[in-house]
């Protein structure tokens, strides 16, 4: 068994595996179907406070990350093909299929930055990938790579079982989840839709479809217009977003 690997450069190594120390993360990382190891910034600083920092060429807030600190980090690191990503605000939206990519990999290797950024030529020079994962704005980049790592480790061989490629289909269509009720059948005196109690399976899997595609319309339209366009070009979809489709071209 290859073991997938996840390197993190940061000034906070205590923060990984973090999270992904329990659970079902946890239980892979012990049986080394993936390794975390971290990279401290703080030992390739500079002089007797091991700077790693400076201010902005050009003026203005906070303080940038050094490019000769970050790179010599870098080349203490034995990259073995994996991409060397730098979660930023800055960065295109990771994706599934980003996280799909990299898991079916060798690995990642995670630079954290802290402070304003990381200065420009060294994310151009090693050939960074830079995704963000959401529009705001976190305290640096160790909570974004442990959220990329999560994503990516739930979806190794022998981590999830069955669930993680049951999750994974219903996302590959584009559509938002359905949503989901258990026992009991009357709580507060909410009932569960009669058709999840009725026992057919074709009327279920249909209303579970309308259901999928009324929260993606309404939730999130950038997915429902993708969605939409995929379905125009393939009569063999579903109907209402064929019809959607035809309203919208
Ligand atoms: N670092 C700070 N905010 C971030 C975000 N939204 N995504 C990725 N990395 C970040």
């Amino acid at each position: 068994m290859t073991t997938w690997q996840a390197t993190a450069l940061t000034l906070f190594p205590e923060m990984f595996p973090g999270s992904l120390g329990c659970s079902l993360a946890g239980r892979a990382l012990r049986e080394g179907i993936w390794s975390m190891h971290t990279q401290d910034l703080r030992a390739h600083g500079l002089g007797r406070h091991r700077t790693i920092d400076d201010t902005p060429f050009g003026g203005g807030a906070g303080m940038v990350m050094r490019p000769d600190v970050v790179s010599a980090a870098l080349d203490d690191v034995v990259p073995d093909g994996r991409p060397v990503i730098y979660p930023t605000p800055r960065g295109r939206t990771l994706t599934q299929a980003d996280v799909r990519r990299y898991a079916a990999g060798p690995g990642v290797v995670v630079l954290c930055g802290r402070y304003e950024g990381v200065d420009e030529r060294v994310l151009e020079a090693r050939d960074i990938e830079q995704v963000s994962i959401g529009d705001y704005i976190l305290s640096g980049g160790e909570v974004a790579a442990l959220v990329l790592l999560d994503a990516c480790v739930r979806l190794l061989p022998g981590v999830m079982g069955s669930d993680a490629s049951a999750a994974e289909e219903s996302f590959a269509d584009g559509l938002l989840e359905y949503p989901l009720y258990t026992k009991p059948a009357q709580w507060e005196g909410r009932d569960v839709p009669d058709v999840l109690l009725s026992g057919h399976h074709g009327a279920i899997a249909r209303w579970r479809h309308e259901m999928a595609e009324a929260a993606t319309r309404q939730r999130r339209p950038d997915l429902w217009a993708a969605h939409v366009a995929r379905a125009g070009e393939d009569t063999s979809r579903p109907a209402g977003a064929r019809a959607s489709a035809d309203r919208l071209n």
